[in-house]
């Protein structure tokens, strides 16, 4: 099981109940017509040939993904590890070429763009070298390991114009387009305050990954894999479990809150970082000699809006938002929305008027009830909770869809390099914020951390 599924599964978690508990629902995903076409039904010329860096957990699922993608073939794939290049040829074919160094990929003129699925402290060096080298590129999330990381990324997408797209795939969330369709048109008033969770509770959802058994200074390249990390002995455990340190990782906050900001971003049509973030947190559950912490929660303003995000790896929870307006309340899921209207009226006499003298709150009462209560023959406001339910498929498929139809057809991205930038900006804000216990705020003109 990849870690996309488990994510998926996660966000998914609360649709059987949020769609029991619902009055209507109405299926509302469809696939772009594009998606379902056979691949052969794509003229060569207007195929996409891509080759793949990094074959790991999320790589072997982006991988299998893409090909399926009518007018979409896997070029070549180039991971450390060999492990991962028979894992590649086993997903794509037996005879695809495969190499430890991902520059002769970028070299190769035949290779459209990259799909790069890499631990997050290289991110930024295939993102730089594969737009200077001329290919567009999908680079996993969170798009960078640190704020300077995300700076040069920008820079170099910018200076290139070559297409990044950044894979936090609930930018293509059928459910997120259908959320951000109805906060547009203003069903939930003015936005107060908005709530994400997510929470795990096993060792694989805390990272505890079973390193390959034959993994060994042999068949990986231990050294070129550490980057420019200050190099240590060859082990194993940092190798699967890389998340558990900042030197490689970015957290939970990297991980899994990257994804709920994004998510939260597109919906509400915001691509910008967060004025300010103060988090607490700490490492209370898996004390395996990790240095980011498994509990993690962050109170943000988004320009005036407070947001307020929490991830536990110590106890499960589905991943969801409650997004809270003057109008009501929308809860999203992965594949449900439920809109709670709310009139923000009295629906009865103030209760503070039972501290009135007699004469006083029966005058209060008479004319309350005669302006507020349904006149004869007029029916009671009922404000109607409503679902809207779409089918289980993940998200990575469109996401990925996005991409390669944005190579083809040179048409912007949404999660490009700005937006892939402010979203990793609030997660590396949330770790400045956890290590320095004090509140952070971004600096635009000095492009740092305060
Ligand atoms: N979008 C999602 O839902 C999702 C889910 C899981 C992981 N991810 C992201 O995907 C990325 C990879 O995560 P993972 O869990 O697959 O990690 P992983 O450790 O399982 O796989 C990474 C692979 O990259 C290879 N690699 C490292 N440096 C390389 C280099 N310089 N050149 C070539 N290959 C190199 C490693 O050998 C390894 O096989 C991370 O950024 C992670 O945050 C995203």
């Amino acid at each position: 099981m990849t870690q996309s599924n488990c994510s998926r599964r996660e966000f998914l978690g609360l649709s059987a109940a949020a769609a029991g508990a619902s009055f209507a629902a109405k299926p509302m995903v469809s696939l772009p017509r594009n998606l379902m076409l056979a691949p052969e039904a794509v003229p060569p010329s207007e195929r996409v040939r891509f080759g793949m860096i990094g074959v790991g957990m999320q790589g072997n699922w982006l991988l299998s993904e893409s090909i399926k993608l009518p007018g979409v073939e896997c070029a070549a794939a180039c991971d450390l590890y060999d492990g991962r290049h028979t894992l590649a040829r086993e997903i794509v074919r037996a005879d695809l070429p495969v190499t430890r160094r991902y520059q002769a990929l970028l070299d190769d003129k035949s290779i459209d763009c990259i799909v790069a699925a890499v631990p997050d402290h290289w991110h930024k060096q295939v993102v730089v070298d594969a737009v200077s080298a001329g290919k567009d590129i999908y680079c996993e999330k969170p798009m960078s390991h640190t704020a300077a990381d995300g700076v040069a990324m920008v820079d170099a997408a910018k200076k290139t114009g070559h297409i990044v797209q950044i894979g936090s795939q609930r930018v293509s969330s059928q459910i997120c387009a259908k959320a951000k369709e109805l906060i547009a048109q203003g069903t939930l008033g003015d936005l107060m305050l908005v709530e994400g969770w997510l929470g795990r509770n096993d060792p694989t959802g805390a990272w505890q990954y079973p390193p390959p058994p034959d993994l060994s200074p042999r068949n990986l390249d231990w050294d070129t894999w550490q980057g420019t990390v200050p190099k240590r002995a060859f082990d194993p455990n940092i190798f699967a479990r890389w998340r558990c340190w900042k030197e490689y990782g970015t957290g939970v906050a990297g991980d899994l809150l990257v994804h709920l900001i994004s998510g939260m971003m597109f919906m509400l049509g915001i691509n910008e970082p967060p004025k300010q973030a103060s988090a607490v947190g700490g490492i209370r559950r898996w004390k395996d000699g990790r240095n980011m912490p498994d509990v993690h929660a962050v109170v943000y303003y988004f320009g005036e809006l407070p947001v307020y995000m929490r991830l536990n790896l110590g106890t499960e929870m589905p991943e969801a938002y409650r997004i809270q307006g003057s109008k009501g309340v929308l809860d999203v899921t992965g594949s449900t929305l439920s809109l709670t209207p709310q009139t923000g009226k009295d629906s009865y006499p103030s209760y503070y008027t039972g501290s009135y003298p007699r004469a006083m709150r029966e005058a209060y009462l008479e004319k309350w009830h005669l302006e507020n209560d349904p006149k004869p023959g007029q029916a009671a406001a009922m404000p109607e909770t409503m679902s809207f339910s779409g089918p289980d498929f993940d998200d990575v498929r469109p996401h990925l869809w996005t991409f390669f139809d944005a190579v083809r057809t040179r048409k912007p991205v949404v999660e490009d390099a700005v937006f892939g930038h402010n979203a990793a900006l609030a997660c590396h804000m949330a770790n400045e914020s956890y290590f320095r216990k004090s509140a952070v705020s971004w600096d635009e003109a000095s492009k740092t951390i305060r």
